[in-house]
């Protein structure tokens, strides 16, 4: 007989804190539908006394979702657990999340406090929450550097105080996958609840190490019963567990006995619609959902392959939503077809922002032979540019080797007209230059990355921007068959959130 592993999916919360990877409520709602489809048990959904937006984000949420529980951060204190609480109000399932530092650099650094009076708030916080509802779920940030005994009292009293669920985050991604195993282990065996069904024990593992999948494996082997996963392994820095790389460890080494409820077909559409919402590219040697993690290159790979899938793959493509034989949208597709593609994707739209979809779709098939699933992803999404102030209404470019670029552009600003031309290095300088003459201000690219959407020289190109003005970085997203366009894009979309 397997063992239930919960999976308690982050992505709206830990990975939301992204810098560029900011989702409105709409597209967070979009997010939560897909999660839920997927099967996760539990939606983090935001920390709502962080800001109004998360607070409404979680409301909606709660409204929007059946069947997963919706949880809600808190840090331990009395009015974030109350604003927690209320925007849980319309939730089906509810839990609270809340929790404090307990490493002795969080209790000097962060509290200025003491052991005792750290354990004494953490009972408080749980106390407090367990008023409101029956499924609190405690945190120890930075356990993965907090002293095991001293941890083991606060678990201890956490869970006498009403905690159901105890998550041990190892916040900086340090630990070794065999001292966070023993970590977990050594709570089990030294805090009665576990063993006695009235609380589980939780991984959050950060990816700092590159140990973020490997430790959250070890912490199963060492007792817990639910993991905190992203979605790619979004989130702070290096990220945090991947969702996708979890779930398939577990179903692909059944001798583990650990079953969860994720229906795993539904794994590339829910990866490519969070990188797509997100503006966040997933690498392309990423496990399970990278643009090569079925692609087999090599001659001998290839052949072994043709031969029997089985020599060099240990799962089916398909097993994670993979479909070669997908269908693909061409200029002679209907509405009905966009839209039926857009769903399965998890993006339901209708009436007017459909046509217009529709139309971004017609001209794009009309450049590119098959539209993918990628690409309407994205088309849908251009919508967010509609309430831009700055708009990109023409760009022209000549360019060629030998020859310095030329570009000419004109934009529309707060709906006025403004044109101008300047030449570059390269087509994107000439363009940039260009924009620069009518947009005056001190601004600095500091990363530019272009990717292909899937393949082709017909493909749209992605691109991910962030410039820094006035001391902020603020990160932009543009995407076209034509990638001097789609830097240009993003350079307005990071002008646009300019404050
Ligand atoms: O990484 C961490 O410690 C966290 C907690 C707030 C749960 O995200
Ligand atoms: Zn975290």
């Amino acid at each position: 007989m397997s063992d239930r592993l919960y999976i308690f999916d982050t992505t709206l919360r830990d990975g939301e804190q992204v810098p560029g990877c900011q989702l409105n409520t709409i597209e967070k709602i979009q997010v939560a539908r897909q999660l839920e489809s997927l099967g996760v048990d539990v939606i983090e959904a935001g920390f709502p006394v962080s800001s109004p937006g998360d607070f409404s984000s979680v409301v909606e949420i709660s409204k929007a979702v059946t069947w997963p529980v919706i949880c809600a951060l808190t840090r331990a204190v009395e009015k974030d657990i109350d604003c927690a609480a209320e925007a849980l109000q319309y939730a089906k399932r509810k839990r609270i999340h809340t929790g404090i530092g307990t490493s002795d650099s969080h209790i000097r650094y962060k509290f200025h406090s003491n052991q005792e009076e750290i354990l004494e708030r953490a009972v408080a916080a749980v106390k407090y929450a367990r008023r409101y509802v029956d499924d609190v779920e405690f945190y120890a940030e930075d356990a993965g550097r907090t002293d095991n005994e001293y941890l083991a009292r606060v678990i201890d009293a956490v869970t006498k105080a009403g905690a159901t669920v105890c998550n041990i985050p190892d916040t900086t991604g340090f630990r070794l996958p065999n001292e966070y195993q023993e970590k977990i282990a050594y709570l089990y065996e030294h805090v009665d609840a576990f063993a006695a069904g009235k609380s589980i024990l939780s991984t959050h593992c950060h990816n700092d190490l590159g140990m973020a999948t490997a430790n959250t494996v070890a912490g199963v082997l060492g007792g817990a019963r639910q993991v905190e996963v992203t979605v790619n392994g979004i989130g702070e820095r290096a990220g945090n567990t991947s969702l996708e790389e979890v779930t398939m460890i577990f179903k692909t080494h059944p001798d583990l006995n650990i079953e969860t409820n994720i229906n795993t077909t539904k794994i590339y559409a829910t990866s490519r619609m969070v990188s797509s919402l997100m503006n966040m590219p997933v690498q392309s040697n990423k496990a399970i959902v990278g643009r090569n993690a079925f692609a087999h290159s090599s001659g001998i790979h290839q052949d072994g392959v043709l031969k029997n899938a089985s020599t060099y793959e240990i799962m089916d493509p398909k097993e994670v939503g993979i479909d070669d034989n997908a269908i693909v949208l061409t200029a002679r597709s209907g509405r009905a077809a966009l839209k039926h593609r857009l769903h399965v994707n998890g993006v339901d739209i209708d009436g007017e922002k459909l046509d217009a979809v529709y139309e971004a779709f017609l001209r794009l098939a009309d450049k590119k032979k098959e539209v993918t699933d990628d690409d309407v992803l994205v088309l849908a999404g251009a919508h967010r540019a509609d309430t831009h102030n700055v708009k990109l209404e023409y760009l022209q470019v000549t360019t060629g080797m030998g020859v310095r670029s030329v570009a000419s552009i004109g934009l529309l600003v707060a709906n006025e007209h403004f044109e101008a031309a300047a030449t570059g290095n390269g087509p994107v300088d000439a363009a940039i230059k260009a924009l620069k003459c009518i947009i005056r201000r001190e601004m600095i690219i500091k990363e530019f990355t272009i990717q292909a959407i899937s393949k082709g020289s017909d493909d749209m190109g992605k691109v991910h921007m962030q410039v820094e003005y006035d001391n902020h970085l603020y990160y932009g997203f543009g995407a076209n068959t034509d990638i001097v366009t789609a830097s240009v894009e993003a350079y307005i979309d990071c002008i646009n959130k300019f404050r």
